[in-house]
Order: structure tokens, then sequence, then C-alpha cells
């Protein structure tokens, strides 16, 4: 075909390819992938024990909130058209073993009856924020590795909380093996089989999650093994160890796989996305999203319109949805309102 046409003695520019670009409306008609603001989700933090809400650091728009200020946080976002949401709770005390899972159910009974079915709930399931070491499970007695199985008691307990309490997904982030499909035997025992599953399937051990981790109060404290999550977050440098366990959960049950992060990762969101034919998310996470904004409070580029260059290259790469700190500004972004 290529060849056909760079033949073609009709033509005097054939390989004219500005045609398609001359402006706006043909530009709209030749797109070939599209963003729109409902495939986003809008991570929250509730936060117990703070009196008034904070600023993430890094993070516009972004806050570490109070249950009443969430509550209306989330009521304007809904006006604003978000409609989804994924939510971390962060508890006033941190502890070894032994979680306290109120806080968090609290907020997701309140958010469901106050909103219904308006809105879209998903929660997120690890122990980093829970843990006085920031790890994200239960230690050995020795004190120097994270314990799988122990680990995953604690998480299937927390995902039946937080589904009893109305959340309409949990997204499991820990990282250890076989969470999935205990937390979905444990649903399903439990009456809970409408509740999904969003695995983060592929979330790699990266440093792009600074600003997160001080949202979430949730930056490990230890040293040597545990100064990092290496032990368990996948490696960057072994793509087929994501492949593994995204092929490994959606056998165990996962209904959404995810890639974590976003744009440092897209070589795995698209191969992921073509061999495993299930919805894919992808979590722009703080650092990267933060990245761009710090970029355009320099002047050294349109923050508005790089955020949606990262989302069209998330949705090209394969993703359906897209989790975004960005997703309450997304409508107006969209309608070019910059
Ligand atoms: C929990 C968790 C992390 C994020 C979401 N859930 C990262 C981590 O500390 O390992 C990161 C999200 C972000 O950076 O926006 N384990």
């Amino acid at each position: 075909m290529a060849q056909n046409l760079m033949k073609s003695p009709h033509s005097t520019n054939p390989l004219s390819l500005r045609r398609l670009r001359q402006s706006q409306t043909i530009r709209d008609l030749a797109r070939e992938v599209r963003v729109s603001h409902d495939q986003l989700l809008q991570p929250l933090f509730a936060v117990d024990g703070i009196s008034a809400r904070e600023p993430v650091p890094g993070l516009m728009g972004v806050f570490r909130e109070t249950p009443e200020s969430l509550l209306r946080q989330i009521e304007s976002d809904l006006e604003m058209g978000v409609q989804k949401f994924l939510l971390f709770g962060v508890p006033a005390t941190k502890v070894r073993q032994d979680f306290n899972f109120d806080f968090t159910a609290h907020q997701i009974r309140a958010i469901k009856q106050r909103f219904g079915k308006d809105l879209f709930l998903a929660v997120d399931i690890c122990l980093c924020s829970f843990t006085s070491h920031g790890q994200c499970g239960i230690l050995n007695s020795e004190g120097d590795h994270v314990e799988n199985g122990k680990t995953i008691e604690e998480l299937t307990r927390a995902a039946s909380m937080y589904a009893e309490a109305g959340a309409d997904c949990v997204a499991p982030s820990d990282m250890m093996d076989g969470r999935v499909g205990a937390i979905r035997s444990t649903l399903d025992q439990n009456q809970f089989d409408r509740t999904l599953i969003m695995s983060y399937s592929a979330k790699f051990n990266s440093k792009f999650y600074g600003p997160f981790r001080v949202a979430a109060n949730s930056a490990p404290q230890g040293a040597s093994l545990l100064k990092d999550r290496a032990t368990y977050q996948i490696d960057p440098a072994r793509p087929t160890d994501a492949w593994a366990s995204s092929i490994r959960d959606a056998e165990e049950g996962a209904d959404i796989l995810m890639v974590k992060p976003g744009l440092p990762y897209l070589d795995i969101l698209v191969r992921l996305s073509q061999e495993i034919r299930k919805p894919w998310a992808v979590y722009e996470v703080s650092g990267e999203f933060a990245a761009i904004d710090v970029l355009a409070e320099k002047g050294l580029i349109l923050g508005p319109e790089a955020h949606l260059e990262a989302w069209t290259a998330f949705i090209r790469a394969g993703a359906s949805m897209i989790i975004t700190y960005g997703a309450r500004n997304a409508k107006k972004w969209l309608q070019g309102v910059l």
C-alpha cells in the first residue's frame, strides 16, 4: 500500500500527511483514540485525626480530607461530572498487627449513604498506611521480612469489611502473592459476589510514588531489606513478572488489571493489554502527575494540555480507564477551558 502510494503517477505530493492535520475539524474527525472524562477515576484520601483538610504537596487540588471535607469534596466532584473514585483510608494510629479498619469502613458507609449509586467507589486495600514501619504487610518475628500469608489474612479481612460497608470495588495494591484469589473467595463466601476486584497486577517498585506517600503517610521507615518495597513490588527491569502476575491475578478472579506507574511503563501496558484481554486500568501516579505541574509552574510547558497528552497516550496504549489526580479537572480541560 505504501509502495503504491509512493509510485502513484497522478499525485504530485503522494506522501502528504499534512492534509489531515490542516484544521481542528479534520483533526477531530481523523482521531483514532479519544479521552473522555468518564474513563477517569479520582483518588481520595480520608485521614483520621486531623482537624482541617490539608493540601497534598505537589498534587494541586488534592487534599488529605477530614470525614466532613471528604463528603463536601465528593459533592463538588459530582457536580463537575466526576463519578468514579478510588478511596485511600489513613488511620490516626499505626501498629504492627491487629489493624483497625473501622475508620475507612465508616467513610465508605458515609459516602454510600449520602450518594448511593450516583457514584462508583473503589477502595484501595493495602496495609502501608496502617503499619508503624510503613511496609505493606506484617513482618516476621525477626522483623526483616514481610510475611505473605499473615498479610493476606488482614487484606481479606479489610476487603470484606469494605465490601460490607458498600464499596463497589476493592483494589489490592500490596503485591503479596495470591491475594486476589483469597479476596475473591472470601467475598464470594460472604455474599459479596458482585463486588469487583481491580488488581494492581503490574505494580512496579517505583520512585514516582513520593507525593502519595506523604498523602497516605505510608513511606517505608526501615533499613536494609525494608528501606523500600523491593521484596514485593515488581523490579522495573522485570517486565516478565508484570506479565506473570497479571495472568495469575486474572486467573484468580481479578475483573480489572492495572499497570502502575503509567508513562514510564507504557511498553508494559501496550503488551499486556494486547495479550490479556481484560479491562486495563493505568495509574498515573503522584510523582509523574506532579512532574507535569512542576514544569508548568516554571512556565516550561502548558500543564492541562500536557495532562491531556499523557491521558491520550494511556488510551492509545490500551487502557480503558485511568486513575489520575486530575480527574476532577478533566471535563474543564477536555472542553478546552484550559
Ligand atoms: C500502596 C499504594 C501506592 C500507591 C497507591 N497505593 C504506592 C506505594 O507506596 O507503594 C501509589 C500511588 C501514587 O503514587 O499516586 N501500596
